[in-house]
């Protein structure tokens, strides 16, 4: 792989981008607009910032990394890539469109098309797609530049091939440690960790503790590195939001359910580290 397509330039299409280029591919990432592929850039510029304050890169290493890749709102200056990850908002009327429409903007029969989706069904993103064998899910952690997990999720049409392909290219070629987990909403991670998320906020909102306590209970009780309302401020509430609501409706289980005060936070905006306020306030 030298050529990766990134849709997306979000929380997790910044730092799949930056994970690329800092291997040495070839990036194009798309957003909505030219505003929101600024955004990205700026995204990806204050990542690597910070991995310089602790040393991971210097400025000449900065540089090399912007300069391999472009941020652009053109969907079809994807077609020479080999690899396309969509990290689009999780909505699946959203991700199926795309996957319609990179499906036919891609020139080489043999480019892969995966999804960053925690909870959407890869299979549908591939029967839309018109090329459902080189189809699957590959699911990055939040920051991706960091974390050292990729969940790879073959669906019922994906090819052996692919999935060997995306297997190699995680490990050897972006050093990531892959799990493989199947098509069903939340995959390994999300599937135990939304049922715990959902279950801090529906405490919090039944006035068991504050913020601060149940986070701090499970950080100095359980050597959890943040606590479970911090994390869902990382994560964003309103991906939380739309995670829980995939999950339980696949397998209707009240524990993925969202509580009210999960949905009214999203109402308002309050969407966590990413607008400034969350659960807790972000300067
Ligand atoms: P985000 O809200 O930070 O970013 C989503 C981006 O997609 C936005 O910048 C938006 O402008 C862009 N977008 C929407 N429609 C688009 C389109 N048609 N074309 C191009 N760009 C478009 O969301 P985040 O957190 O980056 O999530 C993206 C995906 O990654 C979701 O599927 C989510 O479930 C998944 N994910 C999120 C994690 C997290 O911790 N936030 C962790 C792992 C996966």
């Amino acid at each position: 792989m030298e050529r990766l397509g990134v849709i997306g330039g979000g929380l997790m299409g910044s730092g799949i981008s930056e994970v690329g280029a800092r291997a040495g591919l070839d990036v194009i990432t798309v957003e909505v607009s030219d505003d929101a592929a600024k955004a990205a850039r700026d995204r990806v510029t204050a990542s690597l910032h910070h991995a310089e304050e602790r040393g991971k890169i210097d400025a000449a290493g900065i540089e090399e990394t912007l300069g391999r890749i472009t941020f652009t709102s053109d969907l079809d200056s994807l077609a020479d890539r080999q690899l396309v990850v969509e990290a689009a908002t999780e909505d699946e009327p959203t991700k199926l469109e795309l996957f319609g429409r990179i499906g036919r903007i891609l020139d080489e029969d043999d480019a892969i098309l995966a999804s960053n989706t925690s909870s959407i069904p890869i299979v549908k993103l591939g029967a839309v797609s018109g090329r459902a064998d080189h189809v699957m899910g590959v699911h990055f952690f939040n920051p991706a530049p960091v974390m050292k997990l990729v969940e790879l999720i073959p669906s019922l049409t994906t090819a052996q091939q692919t999935i060997e392909r995306m297997k190699a290219f995680v490990s050897d070629d972006l050093g990531k440690e892959p799990i493989e987990a199947t098509d069903r909403a939340g995959f390994v991670v999300n599937s135990l960790l939304v049922p715990y998320l959902m279950s801090a906020i529906r405490m919090y909102e039944a006035g068991y503790a504050s913020a601060a306590d149940i986070d701090r209970g499970m950080v100095l009780g359980c050597g959890h590195p943040m606590g479970p309302l911090a994390l869902s401020d990382l994560i964003g509430l309103d991906t939380i939001r739309a995670i829980g609501i995939s999950m339980y409706d696949e397998f209707k289980e009240p524990l993925y359910s969202p509580p009210p005060l999960l949905d009214r936070m999203v109402d308002a905006g309050l969407l966590g580290k990413k607008t400034g306020h969350g659960f807790y306030p972000y300067g």
